[in-house]
């Protein structure tokens, strides 16, 4: 397509992709799951799965979308046409639809809790089991969680209706700089608390015996996750990119920045939680109950509470408007929407989508579908399902139907290293389908016994 929109800059995507990738699983996931997983042990795994599964994927997605020009479903239309290779796109718009819905949910909590933080709604509350009285309150009210759902789905919608460069490269410019800096005042008013060293030493002291196969599991569905692949995201932000930019560099980059940024969202609450003497194994209420009973004991806690909250709510957003951009990019290349059109339309229907799951911890709690609320069923066929799918047959399309030798001369041209070229087509034609289908089939496994176990 000749009047595709590009990229304003190397610097813009980067920062778009990065924001794509730097979300709640970062800031909200990463710290509990590691909590809960014996801290630095859990990190290093983690380190270890975005190096050998992250990145050979992160590549291999952006790769797919330069080579194309075309959001997920008209990209594999063009390498394999024709066949049932096509259900892979199909799959990723689908899981971008399903994402959303109640990634949405969670971040209107973020917008709820900006306000109750600023209204001092939630201060004083200095244990835990006050602050997720609180919580669970707050998330049991249908009215609060439906219009905020809806104020974080619309905000998402204003800046995508805008395109590509005047609307997420612009955003991403702003909002992905001012992250890091809330980020930081964080960090240096967590670590100057006495008692905050313990908080590092759980951190970046590895105890292994903590290591299970569960946790080996939780490492990689999290970079999974957290890297936004498996359901052309990647594919959809590579399509905007221009001939000259580099795919491995700025891969590296979107990696690396993604990374330092779930460590860092570490550095933020790790030392806090236990400086206030508080449990880091809180598990997903982490952030909303912890978090306010840190601040409520801390000098300054409001405002660095109100800083807290912004920061999630930044990290959600940029994030929510890269799994909407993947829809509205299939209706305006594949159907010949307008852009605004498209917007307004998937939008609304995504929202809508989103109302169960903003019900799912009051009103519509007892509602289940095989075990589960409606919100947890949308996390986990998406997370555990759909993705590591999504990113199998990625890497096997790519590396085995399409053929690397077509997509190679993608990468940058100037590398001097030749064998990172190797080193890449190899990952993707077999560490990373091999990967993948292992997690695929373990974190399946206790499904598929439970069905078992009800049909028999
Ligand atoms: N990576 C985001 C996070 O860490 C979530 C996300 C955005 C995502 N787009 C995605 C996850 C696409 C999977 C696929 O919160």
């Amino acid at each position: 397509m000749a009047n595709r929109e590009h990229w304003g800059s190397k610097m813009g995507f980067v920062l778009a992709a990065a924001g794509s990738a730097i979300g709640l699983g970062n800031v909200w996931k990463f710290p509990y799951v590691t909590g809960s997983n014996g801290g630095a042990a859990f990190v290093f795994i983690y380190l270890i799965s975005v190096v050998i599964l992250g990145l050979p994927i992160m590549i291999a997605e952006l790769v797919i979308g330069r080579h194309t020009e075309k959001d997920p479903v008209g990209a594999f239309k063009q390498i394999a046409g024709g066949t049932t290779w096509e259900f892979v796109g199909y799959l990723g718009v689908l899981s971008g639809f399903f994402i959303l819905s109640f990634y949405s949910v969670v971040g209107g909590w973020t917008i709820g809790y900006i306000v109750k933080s600023i209204t001092g709604s939630i201060a004083g509350l200095h244990d835990t089991a006050q602050a997720s009285e609180i919580f669970k309150q707050y998330v049991a009210n249908p009215y609060l969680s439906i219009l905020y759902h809806v104020l974080f789905m619309a905000s998402c919608m204003y800046i995508v209706i805008k395109g590509i460069k005047n609307g997420i490269e612009k955003w991403s410019k702003i909002l992905m700089p001012l992250l890091f800096v809330i980020l930081i005042a964080l960090i240096v008013r967590g670590i100057t608390m006495e008692g905050s060293l313990e908080g590092i030493i759980f951190f970046l002291n590895p105890d292994f015996s903590k290591i299970t196969l569960n946790s080996i599991l939780s490492a990689l569905g999290q970079s999974f996750f957290s890297l936004s692949l498996g359901m052309g995201a990647m594919i959809t932000y590579g399509s905007y990119l221009s001939r000259e930019d580099k795919i491995l560099h700025s891969a590296l980059w979107i990696v690396l920045l993604d990374t330092l940024v779930a460590i860092l969202a570490g550095f933020a609450i790790f030392p806090s939680v236990f400086a206030m003497s508080l449990s880091p194994q809180e598990g997903p209420g982490l952030i909303f109950h912890v978090i306010p009973a840190v601040f409520a004991r801390m000098p300054l806690g409001q405002f660095f509470e109100v800083l807290f909250f912004v920061l999630l709510f930044i990290a959600a957003l940029t994030s929510g408007i890269s799994l909407l951009e993947v829809v509205v990019a299939y209706i305006t290349d594949e159907k010949g929407w307008s852009r605004r059109k498209a917007v307004l339309v998937m939008g609304s229907i995504i929202t809508l989508l989103g109302i169960p799951s903003a019900l799912s911890f009051g009103v519509m709690g007892n509602v289940t579908i095989l075990g589960n609320t409606f919100f947890d069923f949308m996390d986990k066929l998406t997370s555990n399902y759909m993705l590591p799918i999504g990113g199998f047959f990625i890497a096997i399309c790519l590396g085995w139907k399409y053929g690397l030798e077509n997509t190679i001369h993608e990468l940058d041209p100037d590398t001097r290293f030749i064998s990172l070229k190797e080193l890449w087509a190899f990952m993707i034609k077999f560490v990373s389908p091999f990967i993948l289908f292992v997690v695929f089939f373990m974190l399946i496994k206790d499904d598929i016994v439970a069905l078992l176990q009800k049909v028999f």
